[in-house]
């Protein structure tokens, strides 16, 4: 950026000093016309001194005008008479050409006015020769003036080295000052790299200090917004990891002490055995629990295709149906197909149905149902169970969240308490969340209320469902 003020600078000193050397130049040679302009007139108007009359001689007439004129300090005026110098004016001049022969000798013969360039020992000289003629003279003659370009190329570089210095210190005040601001305008940033780099997964609490409004507050603003994010992702991982362990720490321990204790004898032998494999069954499902609510964070979580609704729902009764004894109907079925992951929404509502049968007994009803509603599509599993307090309908989707006997866990039967959190993600993955409708006594329906993606394929839905995954997640 400066290199290429500095360059900038640089070409227009060049420049600069071209234009004052031309403009010098041409003032030059306006001073040349102007001395034969002003001989023209003294010898129309002047009369010889001597005889009260006009001029008879070129040699009088030179030098009549030469003893008038006044040359400045870097001109000089002389006359050739017949080819050779005659009179000088007065002045000293910085270099003599009347006395150079190359130079006389190259004039001499002029019957025209002619001007030119001549080396001087004063540096290189302009100069005009003015022929001279008198009507009835014996003799011819000219004018010369030189001007001696030397002091004026010495102006122009002056000026030209003024020029640079001044460019040379407003450059480089220009360059400290936008250090300067620079500098200031990056500190922030500076500070926000600094406290990125201090930041590590294990005190993920530091914030940025923000100050003003401004694009780098904003920055810093945004960069807290994702710490915050991170933070909570983290905090979540952590939670999962601790609750995973904890809850596979009761079957290991169960399955340990059995097998520590193992007896000789074949019958508690192979009660112990149905025991361990029992519990090992119940391990291998929650770790396969856990490896699927890991996986729904992920963006592949879902495997979209055309589902016919109707279907689904029959598939799922005639699954569910195996789960237990009960009154098993379908509610409603709308005719639809969407665009979904078919698997993962049976999946839901399996633990959904495994749920109602639990919590329900033989003469009870459960009822899974589809309606299309507001454009939404409503998956949903009724019972006439238990139902569920008013105080657990929010907790009961939560990770490991049980309700009752919790001094009973790691029983056989019992569930881990991941089947509803399963469910959520399932929603939330497809845009959607889970309704919960529950009288304590009298039974619950639990819905899954899910963006309508109809799978015709051109239907503004899809970009709907992708924007309400993500504030479902939130
Ligand atoms: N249909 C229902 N009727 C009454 N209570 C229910 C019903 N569905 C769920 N619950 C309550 O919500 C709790 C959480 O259910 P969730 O499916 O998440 O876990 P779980 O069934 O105990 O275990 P898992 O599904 O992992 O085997 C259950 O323990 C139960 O107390
Ligand atoms: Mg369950």
């Amino acid at each position: 950026m400066m290199l290429l003020v500095a360059l900038a600078l640089s070409a227009e000193l060049v420049i600069a000093a071209r234009v004052l050397t031309e403009r010098a130049e041409a003032e030059l040679d306006q001073e040349l016309v102007h001395e034969g302009d002003k001989l023209r007139d003294y010898a129309e108007r002047a009369v010889d001194p001597a005889t009260g009359e006009p001029y008879r001689e070129v040699r009088n007439l030179l030098a009549g005008y030469l003893a008038e004129a006044v040359p400045d300090a870097d001109e000089t005026l002389f006359s050739l008479v017949d080819g050779r110098p005659a009179h000088r004016a007065r002045a000293e001049p910085p270099a003599r050409l009347d006395t150079d022969p190359r130079f006389v000798s190259r004039i001499a013969g002029l019957s025209q006015p002619e001007s030119g360039t001549v080396a001087s020992a004063a540096g290189p000289a302009r100069y005009a020769v003015f022929p001279v003629r008198l009507e009835g003279a014996p003799d011819t003659g000219a004018l010369v003036v030189v001007e001696f370009a030397a002091p004026v190329e010495e102006r122009v570089a002056s000026t030209v080295r003024v020029l640079a210095v001044v460019s040379f210190v407003a450059l480089t005040l220009a360059g400290l000052a936008s250090w300067q601001v620079a500098g200031r305008v990056l500190a922030p940033i500076r500070t926000l790299r600094r406290t990125a780099e201090t930041i590590r997964e294990s005190d993920l609490d530091q914030r940025i200090v923000v100050t003003g409004t401004d694009d780098v507050a904003a920055l810093a603003h945004t960069f807290n917004e994702m710490l915050d994010r991170l933070q909570s992702a983290f905090a979540g991982q952590r939670q999962l990891l601790d609750d995973a362990s904890h809850e596979l720490r009761t079957p290991i321990t169960v399955i340990r002490g059995h097998l520590e204790l193992i007896s000789d004898k074949p019958a508690e032998r192979s009660r112990t055995l149905a025991l361990v494999l029992d519990e090992l069954h119940r391990m291998n499902r929650l770790v396969d629990d856990l490896m699927l609510l890991a996986k729904a964070e992920r963006p592949d979580f879902l495997d979209l295709s055309e589902v016919d609704v109707t279907d689904l729902v029959m598939e799922v009764l005639a699954k569910a149906s195996a789960l237990g004894d009960r009154q098993w109907t379908v509610s409603d079925a709308a005719e639809q197909t969407v665009l979904a992951d078919g698997q993962r929404l049976t999946q839901a509502l399996m633990q959904l149905a495994a749920n109602a049968v639990r919590h329900t007994r033989p003469e009870d009803a459960i009822s899974i149902g589809t309606t299309v509603v507001d454009g939404r599509l409503r998956l949903g599993v009724s019972d006439t169970g238990t139902g569920i307090a008013p105080e657990d309908c929010a907790r009961i989707f939560d990770r490991f969240a049980r309700t009752g006997h919790r001094g009973d866990r790691g029983r056989r039967g019992d569930g881990a308490g991941l089947g509803l959190a399963i469910v959520a993600s399932i929603a939330h993955a497809h845009g959607g969340r889970v309704l919960l409708d529950s009288t304590p006594g009298k039974g619950s329906t639990f819905i899954l209320d899910l963006p309508l993606v109809p799978a015709d394929g051109h239907h503004h839905d899809t970009a709907t469902a992708a924007t309400g995954r993500s504030e479902a997640r939130r």
